[in-house]
């Protein structure tokens, strides 16, 4: 039997919103008196996965074993529980396979504290529910954030593009209230936050009504956030490119506190590929999209994500990919190699690509997207912009922070983490610019 753990650590290993659930869980578990500790010496680890692709399962099963290991080098055995979406994906096949004492999923973490103290008597602890009532409910208050902080505000997805598992490890679209969403905006600034990026697995779907009875989009609940004092910058990520409205769009140009970067996952250049992606927007429909987004904010940096050798792609195909980069410029991207994920419709089509393709079109795609990125880098150069101070950097007086258009920044400054620092960039490398300060910030 093991006892009730009093120290406990969380590792987040997928997009943004595991990351907010994994802080959540966390601040969940110091509402139950339980204290962080570093993963080699916590009596809890929860082990908060992905399974959007292959290699984030595989590496939950590698860590439990290298977990168990290393505690059991020092005669310690950890209460270990898996939560996220391959908890969500896997249930029972976890328990069976891992032997862990908890496994919970995304849905469902609100339930963790339950679930720990009947592990700590010996009984096996699964909750894998979709309950129609929200987890956020049952939450802890925020209480201490870093200057830049998550706040969820959709979850789950309609969509079923073929390779996805988002649909079946998050569960169907629901966005949360408008007044639940503005309560935590408003603690989250008091607990620190200066930047808020608003989260969904399709966020430019989220719907609410706001206090007055009327129907909001995400451009409704912005300029709501526009109007919060303490908050300086509003970021919102992921969008599906049929959910950007004229009013989302419209916000770049009026709004702002709403920062100039957009994040519109497109996958691939060829209609073909995207009909057999069920994408629903084609590669015509994508760059009119992006023109308007470009005509409303003129600098605004563009961000993507990508699959290579989806099942079927032809070489002309993906080359259809790589003009589509071209055409766009991005000024960051986000490229993965297709992988087949178990009941998704397009792990069953027969023409899989091989391994080498894949590696050798990953290449070539990347090529293309840092080279751009240095581009738009370079093209930065010379423009003053805010910089929010987010850490400390290696050197002496150095600060780590974010412009406008996401980039990391460097600069030498007096001013303080949470801070908004006006500098020029002044250099670029291929993944940080330097800045410098026009006035030293008071101290
Ligand atoms: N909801 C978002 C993205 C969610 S997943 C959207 O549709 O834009 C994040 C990214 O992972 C996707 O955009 C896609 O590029 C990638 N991805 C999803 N499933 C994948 C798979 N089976 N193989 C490889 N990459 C995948
Ligand atoms: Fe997955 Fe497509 Fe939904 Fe994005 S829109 S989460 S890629 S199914
Ligand atoms: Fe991964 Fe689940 Fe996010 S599968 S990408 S952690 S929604």
């Amino acid at each position: 039997m093991k006892s009730d753990p009093k120290t406990f650590h969380v590792k987040s290993f997928g997009c943004q919103m595991n990351v907010y659930d994994g802080e959540r869980m966390g601040e969940l578990m110091a509402a139950q008196g339980l204290v962080a500790a570093e993963a080699d010496a916590a009596d809890l680890v929860i082990l908060n996965t992905c399974h959007i692709r292959e290699r984030a399962t595989e590496k939950v099963y590698s860590d439990i074993g290298r977990l168990r290991k290393d505690a059991g080098k020092q005669g310690r055995t950890p209460m270990i529980a898996v939560a996220g979406c391959v908890a969500q994906a896997e249930g029972e096949e976890i328990v069976r396979r891992a032997k862990v004492d908890v496994v919970v999923g995304p849905q469902s973490y609100h339930n963790l504290p339950g679930l720990v103290a009947r592990a700590a008597t010996g009984l096996p602890a699964l909750d894998t529910d979709m309950p129609i009532a929200s987890k956020f409910g049952a939450l802890p208050a925020r209480r201490k954030v870093g200057p830049s902080a998550f706040l969820t505000v959709q979850e789950g997805c309609d969509k079923f593009c073929t390779y996805c598992v988002v649909p079946y490890t998050r569960g169907a679209e629901v966005s949360r209230p408008w007044g639940q969403v503005m309560d935590e905006a408003r603690a989250l600034v008091d607990a620190g936050a200066r930047e808020i990026t608003l989260l969904g697995q399709n966020v430019n779907a989220w719907t609410g009504e706001d206090e007055a009875g009327r129907i909001q989009g995400l451009d409704g609940l912005i300029r709501a956030l526009d109007r919060l004092p303490g908050l300086a910058r509003i970021r919102y990520t992921t969008s599906h490119p049929n959910d950007m409205t004229q009013g989302l769009i419209d916000a770049h140009r009026d709004v702002g506190k709403l920062m100039p970067f957009l994040h519109l996952p497109v996958q691939a250049g060829s209609d073909r590929v995207l009909r057999a992606m069920n994408r629903s927007h084609d590669r015509a429909s994508y760059l009119r999209l992006l023109d308007r987004v470009r005509a409303a904010r003129p600098d605004i940096a563009l961000s993507g994500d990508f699959i290579v050798g989806f099942p079927g792609e032809t070489e002309a195909e993906f080359a259809e990919t790589l003009s589509l980069v071209d055409a766009v410029g991005y000024a960051q991207a986000f490229s993965f190699k297709y992988s087949p994920r178990p009941g998704t419709p397009a792990a069953a089509i027969a023409a899989q690509i091989a391994p080498a393709v894949m590696d050798d079109r990953l290449q070539r795609l990347q090529a293309a997207l840092n080279r751009d990125q240095q581009a738009f880098n370079r093209a930065t150069v010379g423009r003053s912009c805010d910089v929010l101070v987010e850490r400390r950097g290696k050197l002496p007086g150095q600060m780590l922070g974010k412009s406008p258009w996401l980039q990391s920044v460097h600069l030498l400054t007096g001013a303080a983490i949470g801070d908004l620092v006006e500098v020029e960039l002044t250099a670029a490398g291929p993944n940080s610019l330097t800045g410098s300060p026009f006035a030293l910030a008071a101290e």
